[in-house]
């Protein structure tokens, strides 16, 4: 049995020096890091998907692939997401994925009425979706409509992107220009039933999902399906109980999870002029999703204790108040340091529990909350959670090296969280890489770590840091803010020291 400790704990006497004491057990890397964990979300909502991913294939000014920015492919090619959950969000319980194929001048129209109650086109559709998947190489993840829809209308989207011979949907897809199955593995059934989904109870969704996934089955035609159910809000662990509870194992491929974090959903706080009590108050609430995900996991193993159903965290980020004079149906926000540290702590959480934890989807990928991208016009930019993911990416499909860690707290009042998160893993060349973030605001952390078993030559890495917390990239200055090559680590024999700067990210690799 591995013995893993995450939080940390101040296990010194009150008058020891600070110190961090991390110990990771090379020889025990076992569980593979889902990449899936590494997934991302794209809702016809603000300028996610027009501007953001797609600005029509007559644009000129925009270099594009049928509509696509060139710049979006390029950069999420580069941060080798694993998948991309589409149209919702709340907008899937809208959607009628009907109205999305055919001529383009021939779309209806239809309100988003979640989003800004602006009139959509329909001009970015399933082909335009898929299609672009391709483009950037992920596995594309549909949300089906639940909440307004019908279970014929979901079963024939199955159909229409699936189905390899001859039948009304296929038929249908080939008279609009494709002629091979997509072959969609990842299908959402509805999305927060416990809310904009339709404000279901556990048991009311749980037999509807029931309903549902009867019609999609699994293992029907070439394509392996797996079905997500709609998963609990945050704390809300009487969801998962009763999902778990009603739904049979073999309908189910994972649960979901949503969790944001947010200081208070009447007055959240700037995305970029946030104090260090606004701060510490989102940190306090990214670090939550490690307890969210114990205990949802908990409820998860009584009923399938040889972890059969994966968590999947589709929906995860910080959430604040939107850039002042933007739409507040757009969710437009900057993406500052403080990003820079959910995502950090946030996947060092997933990979620490990545036999539960198989898939993940930060929210979301352009122009809206924790983006990784934004666009102005012709203008494009990386944000630090973009730079997070693509230091992180080392980890995909690499096997989990369990670690057991001790460390100082970052103190602020009467407050205190734990200062370090950390995870690593072993990939297929036996490289090992670690990921490390200092949440503290003002204090440097000097890390020991011990490694146990492995035969590490060299040490390496990458670093990203600022001046200031509250720093971000513009488009004026787009690069303010990028990995730089990492001095602070010396190994020696099976100890390695580390120096971090206060709010940074450092993502190591140790070789042979
Ligand atoms: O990501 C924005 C919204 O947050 C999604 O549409 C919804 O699922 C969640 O409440």
């Amino acid at each position: 049995m591995k013995r893993l400790l995450f939080a940390c704990t101040t296990l010194f006497a009150l008058n020891s020096p600070a110190q961090n004491n991390l110990t990771f057990n090379v020889d025990a890397a076992t569980t593979t890091i889902n990449k899936n964990i590494y997934g991302h979300f794209a809702e016809h909502l603000g300028h996610c998907i027009y501007g953001g991913f797609y600005v029509g294939e007559g644009n000129t000014k925009i270099p594009n692939t049928n509509g696509v920015r060139n710049d979006v492919i390029d950069a999420l090619k580069k941060l080798k997401i694993a998948n991309l959950r589409w149209p919702g969000g709340c907008f899937a319980d809208t959607y009628h994925w009907k109205d999305g194929i055919g001529p383009k001048d021939k779309r209806p129209t239809m309100v988003n009425a979640w989003w800004g109650g602006v009139t959509e086109d329909n001009s970015f559709g399933t082909h335009d979706f898929l299609n672009m998947c391709e483009l950037i190489g992920t596995e594309p993840y549909l949300a089906g409509n639940v909440g307004s829809g019908t279970v014929q209308e979901l079963t024939d989207w199955v159909q229409y992107v699936n189905f390899n011979g001859k039948s009304p949907m296929s038929d249908q897809r080939q008279q609009n220009g494709r002629e091979k199955p997509w072959h969609v593995t990842f299908w959402g059934v509805g999305n927060e039933a416990w809310g904009c989904g339709g404000n279901m109870t556990p048991e009311h969704y749980a037999d509807v999902y029931r309903q549902y996934a009867t019609f999609m089955p699994a293992g029907s035609n070439e394509t392996k399906i797996f079905r997500i159910a709609s998963g609990a809000n945050s704390k809300d662990y009487n969801w998962t109980e009763v999902l778990m509870k009603k739904i049979p194992l073999n309908m189910l491929g994972g649960v979901a999870l949503h969790h944001y974090s947010v200081i208070n959903w009447n007055k959240k706080g700037p995305a970029i002029d946030f104090n260090e009590q606004q701060y510490f108050q989102i940190m306090k609430q990214a670090l939550f999703m490690d307890s969210l995900v114990i205990k949802h996991s908990a409820i998860m193993d009584k009923y399938d204790p040889e972890k059969r159903v994966a968590l999947v965290v589709d929906e995860w980020g910080g959430w604040y108040d939107v850039e002042p004079g933007t739409n507040p149906g757009f969710l437009y926000q900057q993406n500052t340091m403080r990003d820079a540290m959910i995502a950090g702590c946030t996947l060092n959480i997933f990979h620490n529990h990545c036999d539960r934890v198989r898939m993940a989807n930060l929210a979301q990928a352009i122009n809206v909350l924790q983006a990784v991208i934004l666009t102005n016009e012709e203008k494009l930019i990386l944000t630090p959670t973009y730079h997070v993911m693509e230091m992180y990416n080392v980890h995909q499909n690499a096997k989990l090296v369990p670690l057991t860690i001790k460390c100082n707290d970052y103190v602020l009042g009467n407050e205190k969280l734990p200062a370090v998160s950390a995870s690593a893993s072993k990939d297929s060349t036996g490289a090992m890489h670690i990921s490390l973030v200092n949440i503290d605001s003002k204090n440097t952390q000097d890390i020991n770590i011990t490694l146990e078993g492995g035969n590490y030559k060299t040490v390496g890495g990458r670093i990203l840091a600022s001046a200031k917390l509250q720093d971000y990239n513009s488009f004026e200055q787009p690069a303010k803010i990028k990995p730089a090559a990492f001095q602070g680590a010396a190994l020696k024999g099976k100890t390695l020291s580390v120096k971090m700067p206060p709010f940074s990210v450092v993502v190591l690799e140790l070789k042979n």
